[in-house]
């Protein structure tokens, strides 16, 4: 039975969705499907690795920490998003931690069976190769952000990167607490704050109940 639904969920994976019905079968077999509630580490940087992630629902951040303990985002991951590829692929220590921001479900993929899924399927050696793609071209624009912007330019970056259109507004709808953005930005969380008490007096932003904003059109003059 837990097969039968393992099955009916991958299916559901854009990243998945080139396999066949037996190649999604082996792959059931090697998964698991997983609940944690905010604040769970579900790797750690550094560890060996067994699992590959795909997340399917909730959000989870990509983190790296020094050894004083200092904090950087490097990303945070939502609905589809798949992680712990790495590792499973060069065999490398976990290149970061990866912890849910609130209740998240996953499928875990087995080593074994995501790469035997690899060897089998061009469109999934495909599919995965997008996906780091696409994180590449997010890590470039993050180092060019941090190389040329300053810190309302870095803030306006994080906004507008977390915002969507809803009615035709721009708008953060997920709650982004200033130490989290802090993290993303490499600035402390009372630079952050001074920032975002700027922008709101200026018209920039605007905050609305439940932690969401609402950001105005001239908030991208600071990213160009
Ligand atoms: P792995 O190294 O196995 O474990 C940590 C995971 O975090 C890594 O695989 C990737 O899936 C993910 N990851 C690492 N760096 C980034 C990044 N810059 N953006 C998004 N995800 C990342």
């Amino acid at each position: 039975m837990a097969h039968e639904e393992n099955k009916a969920f991958l299916r559901r994976v854009p990243l998945l969705s080139s396999l066949n019905e037996q190649q999604l079968e082996t792959l059931a077999a090697g998964s698991a499907r997983r609940n944690f509630p905010k604040g769970r580490t579900i790797v750690a940087e550094g560890e060996p690795s067994q699992s590959l992630y795909i997340l399917l629902s909730g959000r989870a951040k990509v983190q790296r920490s020094d050894s004083e303990g200092k904090e950087v985002i490097l990303a945070v991951l939502g609905s589809g998003d798949f992680f712990g590829e790495m590792s499973l692929i060069d065999e490398a220590p976990r290149s970061a931690s990866v912890i849910t921001l609130e209740s998240c479900d996953f499928m875990s993929i087995n080593k074994d069976a995501f790469r035997s899924m690899l060897m089998q399927s061009n469109e999934m050696c495909m599919a995965v190769m997008r996906g780091m793609v696409r994180r590449l071209r997010e890590a470039d624009k993050k180092i060019e952000t941090l190389a040329l912007l300053d810190v309302y330019g870095r803030v306006a970056r994080v906004l507008l990167d977390f915002s969507e259109l809803v009615n035709g507004e721009r708008i953060v709808k997920n709650k982004l607490p200033r130490q989290e953005i802090a993290k993303m930005i490499g600035a402390s969380r009372e630079m952050v704050s001074r920032v975002m008490k700027g922008l709101e007096i200026d018209g920039y932003i605007v905050p609305l109940p439940e932690g969401r904003l609402m950001l105005r059109e001239k908030i991208s003059s600071y990213i160009s």
